[in-house]
């Protein structure tokens, strides 16, 4: 009876676990464990369920259980080998995988562990031999192709990792994990012929959200200037550049007629800033052109249809084409004309509400919320929701958010008052989540594979404050990357964390919003595990107030995130400030669409601002604030940061590495796994400036002897 009660309790358990129900699998594993606590199979099962829950650690204690329990059973050592992967411990998950190997010579998924395991100890290319058994050992396996493709992309081969991650979309098409690598895969290829078929994964990627699209960017614009008639457009807009041609010259209809039928193009323009100087100047001429016929009442359907998109683009990038004098003056007029009729709530022609929204925002019409009263065509939708339904959302989360005292530092009111006006970076859609949430200690090991964390303390619960959080993407993947993370995020700016606490919302995740000024967290009671300031901390008068705050708000056994500019990797940006500056050029939107056309004519004669082009910032308004027009800038140097943190009493556990670099690196500097020593770092950046063209990301804690109590 008991031994039925037993197997129908396994049978249910196998379900649940196949069927994703792991909560319901997890209780009946605790069932049988508590039942027969001297068979094995119940502890190898609850330790696979609470691996696959994202809980490594709980799921050790049930497997070492299981194995003692079982002997060398293989499938327990594979779960045993992934778990201690998932904890950040390689060199003890190979050692166990080794053993599975022996135990089945011939399974993937242990040569697939194991290959991971030689990968996060560094040796990707000693890594490749299981993986690639492992795919020759089952060729229709998604995931077995995945994981090769993986370690070649570490490698830095690219292109023998696209078709085996292909291959893997094709007998999978949902696997996350592949849809990632695929785009790591492609995010720096230039193609310089049509693809059919590398165009159509992007744009499947673009519609089914595989990434953040502006990371498609790169491809996508090699693929559009490859394709004889887009590229015969854009050399047709240079000619005329920076003129004023009509749409009849630019092409007429046929050419709306190519735009239209280009799916690529279509589903980036409303999703990715096409930083691109020839794609741009099409746009751009092409908006000017359609504005007159709008003025003419002469624009059909289709040049409707294509006006929207080009809005849509032009929203993203927050109107920072270029505009001649005249242009601005007839959208102008056009506004009026808006704001006239919505006021007596007369008639308003579709066409003429998207002339205006390809140039300034409808919520700045007055009585703009009037447009929303009525029945427009449905191809209008996107406008009225990206520029009037969104930003009345946001403005609704300002009830929700808390507010601190903000301090009278002149420098924070002033770079509050920057971000008020363009809160920065602007986004929609996030990286997807690929594997359960580590804990702190795994987390960190990930990062910084081969991190000694003695004295890392590391509650069930970390509570986390991000301390400058902009617009919610940090916040929002922290407390998506760290299990069981509560996070507190504040900023200056009021009008970036209703966009935040708006993002949050829609994504559920969790996140407590507050306008606070860092500096004036000293007198908070509260304390935290992990605290991270990215991006932030630069922009303070004294960068080494803001860390000291910082420290003082860490709990015994914690550690902080910061990010810094590299002063090596923004030699471009130093120059275009000094262009900038000596003409004069001040930061209203005007003045910076200028600065921005100058400097695009500038790089053409000097080398040293062609990375500016390709910064993705350059090409937005309030990228463009921020990358050329900041009121408050601090710049590092690797001796700099050690300065830094010498000062503040911290030690660097190390600096992140994207896996490319980390590889070269280690190979470089082999005593150095973590990149914890600024001086080989320096040695590193001076040979690859543009290693840190974001900016640094250091990982530090207290001295010991300094570890706040
Ligand atoms: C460039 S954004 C970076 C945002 C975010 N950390 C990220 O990585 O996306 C800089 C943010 O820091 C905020 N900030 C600057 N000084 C601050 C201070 N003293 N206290 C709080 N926030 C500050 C700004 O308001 C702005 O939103």
């Amino acid at each position: 009876m008991a031994a039925s009660h037993d197997a129908s309790t396994q049978a249910a358990l196998v379900d649940a676990f196949r069927g994703g129900d792991l909560s319901r699998a997890e209780t009946l594993a605790r069932r049988l464990t508590a039942t027969r606590p001297g068979a094995a199979f119940g502890w190898k099962a609850l330790g696979s369920v609470l691996l696959a829950e994202g809980r490594p650690r709980a799921a050790l204690d049930a497997l070492e259980r299981a194995l003692a329990l079982a002997g060398d059973d293989p499938e327990c050592r594979n779960t045993l080998g992934r778990a201690l992967l998932d904890l950040g411990e390689p060199a003890r998950a190979l050692e166990v995988l080794e053993r599975a190997r022996v135990l089945r010579p011939a399974d993937p998924m242990v040569l697939g562990n194991l290959g991971a395991a030689l990968q996060a100890l560094g040796r990707s290319e000693a890594a490749l031999v299981p993986l690639a058994r492992a795919v020759a050992l089952a060729p229709d396996s998604a995931a077995a192709l995945n994981n090769q493709a993986g370690a070649l992309l570490v490698l830095d081969r690219a292109a023998a990792a696209r078709p085996l991650l292909e291959r893997a979309l094709a007998l999978d098409p949902g696997l996350v994990q592949a849809r990632a690598n695929w785009v790591r895969s492609v995010e720096m290829l230039r193609p310089d012929a049509p693809s059919p078929a590398l165009r159509g994964l992007l744009v499947r990627a673009l519609d089914e959200c595989w990434c953040m699209p502006q990371r498609l960017l790169v491809p996508s614009c090699a693929l559009l200037h490859a394709e004889p008639s887009i590229a015969a457009l854009i050399a047709r807009a240079a000619v005329h550049w920076p003129g004023s041609p009509t749409l009849a010259v630019l092409g007429g209809a046929s050419v709306v007629a190519a735009l239209l039928d280009d799916a690529l193009l279509m589903a980036l323009l409303p999703r990715v800033i096409l930083g691109d100087v020839g794609l741009e100047r099409l746009l751009t001429l092409l908006r000017r052109a359609l504005l007159v016929e709008v003025e003419r009442a002469r624009l059909d359907a289709a040049g409707l249809a294509l006006l929207v998109v080009i809005a849509q683009q032009c929203e993203l990038a927050e109107f920072v084409h270029d505009q001649t004098d005249e242009e601005t003056a007839r959208v102008a007029a056009l506004r009026a004309e808006l704001a006239e009729a919505l006021r007596w709530r007369a008639p308003i022609a579709a066409e003429r509400v998207a002339a205006v929204a390809a140039y300034l925002p409808l919520g700045s019409i007055p009585f703009a919320e009037r447009l929303l009263e009525r029945d427009w065509p449905e191809g209008l939708q996107p406008l009225l929701e990206r520029q009037l339904v969104e930003p009345l959302a946001e403005r609704r989360q300002l009830q929700h958010i808390e507010r601190w005292a903000l301090t009278e530092d002149v420098v924070s009111r002033r770079v509050r008052a920057q971000y008020e006006r363009n809160p920065y970076p602007r986004w929609r859609v996030s990286e997807p989540v690929l594997t359960p949430a580590p804990d702190l200690p795994a987390l960190l090991r990930q990062r910084l594979p081969g991190v000694e964390l003695e004295g890392v303390v590391c509650p069930e619960t970390p509570e986390v404050l991000v301390a400058g959080c902009g617009t919610g993407e940090h916040a929002i993947a922290t407390a998506r990357r760290l299990r069981g993370a509560r996070v507190l995020a504040i900023d200056l700016s009021l009008r970036s964390l209703c966009h935040a606490r708006a993002r949050s919302e829609a994504l559920g995740v969790a996140v407590r919003y507050a306008q606070a000024d860092l500096l004036a967290l000293a007198a908070l009671d509260e304390r935290f595990d992990l605290i991270e300031s990215v991006g932030v901390l630069h922009h303070l008068d004294d960068p080494l107030a803001g860390v000291r705050v910082l420290v003082g708000r860490l709990r015994p056994g914690g550690v902080m995130l910061l990010g810094l500019y590299s002063e090596r990797a923004r030699a471009a940006v130093y120059r275009a400030r000094a262009l900038v500056d000596a003409a004069g050029i001040g930061d209203d939107p005007a003045r910076i669409r200028r600065a921005r056309q100058r400097l695009i004519e500038a790089a053409d004669e000097e080398r040293v601002l062609r990375p500016l082009l390709d910064s993705p910032d350059f090409h937005s308004m309030s990228g463009c604030r921020d990358l050329l027009f900041h009121v408050q800038e601090h710049c590092f140097t690797p001796s700099g940061l050690a300065d830094l943190f010498s000062d503040a009493g911290l030690e660097l556990l190390g600096v992140e590495l994207d896996p490319t670099r980390r590889a070269a690196y280690r190979a470089r500097f082999p005593e150095d796994p973590t990149v914890a020593d600024l001086a080989r770092l320096d040695t590193f950046e001076r040979d690859h400036p543009l290693t840190f063209a974001g900016m640094y990301h250091c990982w530090v804690r207290p001295r010991a002897g300094t570890r706040p109590d």
